[in-house]
């Protein structure tokens, strides 16, 4: 069982991501850490205390992270999650507690504990880690990998069309703590992001049969997807905004659900314009060596990604 931590802003599809996380008998869910993201940090928190709740898991801890990006104020989101921030779903109180630890304690006292082994799946901005890092660099040689939602490539052209951050080429989770996501990027960790070339691309979608099934199933985690579903695309978005983040839970269970390539990648953290972009360098000749060298998602196998999401939902 690979050792994961997942660090997450829930936010409709971080819920599913954890259902996956849980619910995967591949991986062993030591925390979930939460981020501002989505939603302010408490929201978040709470819900991700909610969606364990649903599944049965009280038994893993859910610390609670940074406020605000290390850096610039937090920007609202144009996409909405909800009044909740889980697509309405309005899940019961939780009665478990949050941790009595700092999200960017518990991140580096686990990585302590199991020097090697752990990867970081981060579906929110990277202001957890990032801090991590800064408060104890030595835990990057510990760290096994991250495995991020995170960036748009421009590989196709879902990458910038179905953009999510407020400039009009990035993506939310950079776009809202660029800097962290600047230190994370550049710090020789190996890092897996996981843009919107793979993650938004339209094949990413449920057929009529999926989403019925969802609807029968008495599974409380699939009602959840079913009425998530029927929340984004009655605000006219696709039914992929509801699953995002399971990208990240895919590929570490599989990685053969992702084709990557490694690339050099800086993230813009000053223009008005470009603020959170993910801009690959890929020129034949004076390629500025000195951005990080990172692996990018550049074809997922969308078919058998659903099928994996499906059945870790329905189980
Ligand atoms: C990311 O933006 C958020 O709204 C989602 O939760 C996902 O992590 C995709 O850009
Ligand atoms: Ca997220």
């Amino acid at each position: 069982m690979k050792k994961i931590i997942l660090d997450c802003d829930p936010g409709m599809d971080d819920s599913m991501a954890i259902v996956m996380a849980a619910k995967s008998p591949d991986l062993d869910l030591l925390a979930v850490t939460t981020v501002n993201g989505n939603y302010p940090v408490d929201i978040t928190s709470l819900n991700a205390r909610k969606m364990l709740e649903l599944l049965g898991r009280s038994d893993i801890p859910v610390a609670q992270g940074m406020a605000r990006p290390m850096v610039r104020p937090s920007p609202s989101d144009p996409f909405t999650h909800g009044k909740d921030g889980q697509a309405e779903n309005f899940l019961p109180e939780p009665k478990l507690p949050l941790s009595p630890l700092h999200a960017v304690d518990l991140i580096i006292s686990l990585i302590r504990q199991h020097p090697g082994e752990i990867t970081m799946l981060c579906t929110g901005p990277m202001s957890n880690l990032a801090m991590a890092l800064v408060k104890e660099p030595s835990i990057k040689e510990q760290l096994a990998g991250v495995i991020a939602i995170s960036g748009a490539f421009g590989l196709n052209r879902y990458a910038f069309t179905n953009a999510t951050g407020d400039t009009p080429q990035s993506e939310w989770n950079v776009y809202v703590d660029p800097d962290a996501a600047k230190i994370v990027y550049e710090s020789g960790i190996p890092l897996v992001a996981l843009g919107l070339d793979v993650a938004t691309h339209f094949d990413v979608n449920f057929s009529e049969a999926d989403i019925a099934e969802f609807a029968a199933s008495e599974r409380p985690e699939a009602k959840f997807l079913y009425n998530a579903i029927q929340f984004v695309t009655a605000r006219g978005f696709e039914a992929y905004c509801t699953i995002i983040d399971c990208m990240a839970v895919a590929y570490a269970i599989d990685p053969t659900l992702v084709k990557t390539m490694e690339v050099r990648v800086g993230v813009e953290t000053q223009s008005p314009l470009t603020l959170g972009m993910t801009v690959m360098d890929i020129r034949h000749h004076h390629t500025w060596q000195q951005l990080p060298l990172i692996t990018i998602g550049a074809e997922a196998d969308h078919a058998r990604f659903l099928a994996l999401l499906k059945q870790l939902v329905l189980a």
